[in-house]
C-alpha cells in the first residue's frame, strides 16, 4: 500500500471506529492515558491471589489460549465475550454458567474483577481492543498479527507504555524451548558467518485452507454483525465473512499475516534483528477459487541490513495451501559454517566438512600461514546435532503464557511486547502492500516508518 493510500485508509478506519462503536471511549493521546490511569483503582494481585483472566473472541484460538492459560497454576477465568451466540453457549459450558458473557468487550474491560484478557478477534479487532484493554489497567495476551494494517502499530506501543502494563503478542513459538536453544546456538556461532533464512508453510487441507464450516444456526440473531463490521466497510450479513474471515481483506491479512508472521517472530528472536528493511512479495490464487481475495500461494523476499547482533542476510519465506509437500513448516538459517532447522521442539543443526584443502580462494587467503595445508588430520565436529525437547515439555504455547502471567503478576519484561510485535507483524503486513500494489516496499525497522 502507497503510504497515502495508507493513511487515507487509516483515517477512515479511525473515523469509523470512533463514530459507530458508542460503546468504546474516544481514542486519548498517551498523556490523556496516562493520567487516566493513575486516577484509576488498578487492582494489585497478591502472590497467592488468582490472575482473574476474561477472552475476548472466544473462537478457535480464543479457546485453545484460554484453555492452555488455566493449565498455569493461579489463573480464574472470569468472562467470555464474543460476537457468536454457539460460543457464547459454549464458553459457559466450558468454565461455568456463572460466567459473565456478553457481546460487549467494553462490558468486559469495565470489570474490576479482571487483571487481563485475552484477545482472540479476527485481526481487524486487535488494534482497537488492545488499546481500550491497555486503558482500562489490564494486562493483554493479543493474538497475532499485533494489528491489521501497518498504520495501526505506533497507537499500541503508545498505549502499552503509557499503561505500564503487560502486552504480550501470541507468536508463542518466541518462548520455546527449540527457539532457545537456536538462539544460544546462534549467538555461539555454531553455523558461522550468518548468510540467509528460509522459511516455510504448507497446507494440503480444505480447512487448513481457511474452509471453516458455518454453523446451522448462524444468523443475523444469532451473530452481532453490526458490530463486527462497525469499524471496517458496511457490508450486508455474510457468513462466509464472518466464519472464514481470513479469506477477506477487511478482517484478515491473507497467509503472511497468518503464518509469515511467526517465521518473523522466530527469527527475529533468535537473531535479536529488528526487521529487513525490503521487502518483496508475489503469488497467486492458484487452486482455491472460493471467492477469497488473498493468494493461496505466497513468496516473500527480504534483505535485512547489518545491525550489531547480526550482519546483512537475506531472507525468502514462502507460503503454498495448494499442497504438494505434504503440510510441512520449517525455518531454516544458513551459515558459512552450517545451518540449522529450527521449530518450537527441535534444532537439527547440520556442519560443513571443514574447507577443500585445494580451495584457491581459502589457499591465497591463507598462504601466509601452513594451517591449511598441514599434513596432520583435524578432529571434526559433529557433522548432525539433533537437540530435542525432553518428553513431557508443556510446549511453546504453555511457556508463552507463562511468561505473559509473570509479566502480570511480578511486572516481569515479556520479549513478543509491542515494540517486537509491530515489528514482526510490518513486514509481514507489507508483504501484503507490495503483492496488491506491485512495489518494493522500503522500511525502517529501527525507526518503524515506511520510507
Ligand atoms: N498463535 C497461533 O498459533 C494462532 C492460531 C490460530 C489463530 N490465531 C489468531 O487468533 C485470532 C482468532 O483466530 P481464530 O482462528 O480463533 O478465529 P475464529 O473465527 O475461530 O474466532 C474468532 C472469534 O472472535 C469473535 N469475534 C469477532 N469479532 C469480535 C469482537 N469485536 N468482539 C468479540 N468477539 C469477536 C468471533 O465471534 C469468533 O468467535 C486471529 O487473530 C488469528 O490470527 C493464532
Amino acid at each position: 500500500m502507497k503510504k497515502t493510500d495508507s493513511r487515507r485508509s487509516f483515517i477512515k478506519k479511525a473515523a469509523l471506529g470512533t463514530t459507530v462503536l458508542a460503546s468504546s471511549p474516544a481514542i486519548l493521546s498517551s498523556k490523556d492515558v496516562q493520567k487516566e490511569l493513575l486516577k484509576r483503582d488498578v487492582k494489585k494481585i497478591n502472590k497467592n491471589d488468582h490472575i482473574q483472566i476474561a477472552v475476548i473472541g472466544a473462537g478457535g484460538m480464543g479457546v485453545a489460549d484460554s484453555k492452555t492459560a488455566l493449565s498455569v497454576p493461579g489463573v480464574k477465568m472470569v468472562a467470555a465475550c464474543d460476537l457468536y451466540d454457539g460460543h457464547i453457549a459454549a464458553a459457559k459450558e466450558m468454565w461455568g454458567k456463572d460466567i459473565f458473557t456478553t457481546r460487549d468487550y467494553m462490558e468486559v474491560l469495565n470489570r474490576k474483577d479482571i487483571d487481563a484478557v485475552i484477545i482472540g478477534t479476527p485481526d481487524h479487532w486487535h488494534k482497537q481492543i488492545s488499546i481500550d484493554a491497555l486503558r482500562m489497567g489490564k494486562g493483554v495476551y493479543c493474538e497475532k498479527p499485533m494489528v491489521h494494517d501497518i498504520t495501526e502499530g505506533p497507537d499500541v506501543i503508545a498505549a502499552q507504555k503509557a499503561s505500564g502494563k503487560t502486552f504480550q503478542v501470541g507468536s508463542q513459538g518466541v518462548s520455546s524451548l527449540g527457539n532457545e536453544k537456536a538462539k544460544e546456538l546462534f549467538e555461539a556461532g555454531a553455523i558461522g558467518q550468518f548468510i540467509y533464512a528460509e522459511g516455510f508453510w504448507a497446507r494440503n487441507s480444505p480447512v487448513g485452507a481457511w474452509q471453516y464450516p458455518i454453523p446451522g444456526d448462524a444468523s443475523p440473531k444469532t451473530v452481532d454483525w453490526d458490530r463486527y463490521i462497525s469499524n471496517t466497510t458496511k457490508r450486508p450479513w455474510d457468513p462466509l465473512r464472518f466464519f472464514r474471515w481470513r479469506n477477506y481483506r477487511d478482517y484478515g491479512t491473507g497467509v503472511s499475516g497468518d503464518l509469515f508472521v511467526h517465521l518473523f517472530s522466530s527469527l527475529h528472536f533468535i537473531t535479536s534483528s529488528i526487521g529487513p528493511d525490503k521487502i518483496v512479495a508475489t503469488g497467486g490464487l492458484r487452486y482455491w477459487k472460493d471467492g477469497r481475495e488473498v493468494p493461496d500461494v505466497l513468496l516473500g523476499m527480504f534483505d535485512y541490513p547489518e545491525t550489531k547482533s547480526h550482519p546483512a542476510f537475506n531472507l525468502s519465506l514462502r507460503v503454498n495451501f495448494v499442497d504438494g509437500t505434504s503440510g510441512t513448516t520449517y525455518l531454516r538459517m544458513v551459515g558459512s559454517e552450517g545451518a540449522m532447522d529450527v521449530t518450537w521442539d527441535d534444532v537439527y543443526l547440520r556442519k560443513n566438512l571443514v574447507s577443500d584443502p585445494i580451495d584457491p580462494f581459502l589457499a591465497e587467503k591463507t598462504k601466509n600461514t601452513d594451517k591449511v595445508f598441514s599434513e596432520r588430520k583435524k578432529m571434526q565436529p559433529p557433522k548432525e546435532a539433533h537437540y530435542s525437547a525432553e518428553e513431557g515439555y508443556k510446549g511453546a504455547h504453555y511457556d508463552h503464557f507463562t511468561n505473559f502471567f509473570n509479566g502480570v503478576r511480578n511486572g516481569t519484561q515479556v520479549t513478543e511486547d509491542a515494540v517486537f510485535g509491530y515489528r514482526a507483524a510490518a513486514p509481514a503486513l507489507l508483504c501484503n502492500d507490495s503483492y496488491f500494489n506491485n512495489e518494493i516496499i522500503v522500511w525502517d525497522a529501527s525507526s518503524m516508518q515506511l520510507k
